[in-house]
């Protein structure tokens, strides 16, 4: 990928900036959390440092391809203003329906924010008419927006490939760290929690490959726990999910990578249990992990060089079931390890536990595009900066 620092920026005056705006609001559409837009800052300042005016491109929430007041820009413009430290022009819907991308255009100089990117159908289409409507008469494509690489829309795909076209500079380091954990020969340490198995069964089959050894935490490890004939009793577990875990041990076993599972629980009653003591008990869920699955993570942590966080380990949504994930937030910010974490719920989990975010070596803005990242294949938004 080119990198947007060594770009020479001279000739070149309107460009698109695709960022990734789709962050929490609450009722009121006040912003919960600003690290994808602080994130996109430096890109953002360096066009301005070179006399570009810029058109920024994001989509908020998932409406199909026609306005919904409820995901208009309109609802947050100001506070991405604020955040930016810049006048925002902003193109409206009707605006753009009328004149399309005139009024920007027709300005000399500028950031201006067009209304959500998947208002329009040709977004979620890849529509190669739609995006060409939009790069018509823009000199460069900046795709600052790492957390939505994994969709094939218009603006993360097409766009890139009608024109000129280069990663942000947060895009190329999180796409920099994550290549580099999976070429990594360091000894790296997984920690995988969350609830779903099923979403996580590709990144694990890859992760074993690079990894020496695997914690997994959360609602997942219940499955484990099952597959091992631990009596889980009521715990969320996945039906018909055996075969890809016999899958993911048997990868792990090949490549020499170590799985953990939690030692001791927590359960719904608030009560601590060994896993082997389970065995007696019913009528039960495993709702975080215990004192010794804690400090199994902090000793795994001390003897690696990398370790790599994504997923709670517990039911957080209850603070009496987030202390194992915070603990661990706490641990792992102080580590000397070099300490990356991904993935939207983890971040919650960094700022309930109240952890600086530049404590930690990286923490990624993305989701779902992280974990596909960690996959063994290349994301449609990474693969269109490449293909020039
Ligand atoms: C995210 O929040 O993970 C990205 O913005 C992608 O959003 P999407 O899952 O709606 O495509």
């Amino acid at each position: 990928m080119k990198n947007l620092n060594n770009l020479n920026l001279t000739a070149i005056k309107n460009v698109i900036v695709r960022v990734d705006y789709n962050v929490p609001v609450n009722n009121n559409f006040v912003i919960q959390d600003f690290t994808r837009i602080s994130r996109s800052k430096k890109t953002i300042e360096l066009l301005i440092k070179h006399n570009c005016k810029i058109l920024l491109l994001t989509h908020l929430g998932r409406p199909e391809g026609a306005f919904v007041s409820q995901f208009s820009l309109t609802n947050i413009k100001d506070q991405i203003a604020d955040n930016l430290e810049q006048i925002i022009n902003f193109i409206s819907y009707e605006d753009f329906k009328n004149d399309g991308l005139s009024k920007y255009h027709e300005a000399d100089e500028g950031v201006f924010l067009l209304d959500n990117i998947r208002f329009f159908e040709g977004e979620k289409a890849n529509d190669m008419f739609f995006s060409k409507t939009i790069t018509k008469n823009i000199d460069l494509f900046v795709n600052e927006a790492f957390s939505v690489s994994h969709r094939s829309h218009a603006s993360v795909d097409q766009m890139a490939k009608n024109i000129l076209s280069c990663p942000g500079i947060n895009f190329y380091k999180e796409a920099e760290v994550i290549d580099s954990i999976k070429k990594s020969s360091a000894k790296t340490f997984a920690i995988i929690g969350g609830s779903k198995v099923s979403t996580k069964i590709e990144t694990l089959l890859s992760l074993v490959k690079s990894c020496s050894d695997i914690f997994i935490g959360g609602a997942m490890a219940n499955n484990f726990l099952k597959y091992q004939k631990v009596n889980v009793s009521n715990s969320l577990t996945e039906e018909n999910i055996e075969s890809q875990i016999k899958a993911i041990l048997h990868e792990a076993l090949t490549h020499n990578c170590k799985i953990h599972l939690p030692e001791d629980v927590i359960l719904d009653s608030g009560q601590e249990f060994l896993i082997t003591d389970l065995n007696y008990k019913n009528n039960f869920r495993i709702f975080d992990i215990g004192t010794k699955a804690v400090d199994k993570i902090k000793s795994l942590t001390e003897k690696s060089d990398v370790v790599l966080w994504n997923g709670p380990l517990g039911y957080i949504e209850d603070e009496k079931f987030s202390k194992g994930s915070i603990e661990i937030a706490k641990s792992l910010s102080s580590s000397s390890s070099k300490i990356i974490v991904g993935g939207g719920d983890t971040l919650l989990v960094l700022n309930i536990a109240k952890q600086d975010f530049n404590n930690f070596y990286f923490v990624s803005t993305a989701g779902g595009a992280f974990l596909e990242a960690l996959e063994d294949k290349i994301l449609p938004g990474i693969k269109a900066l490449t293909i020039q």
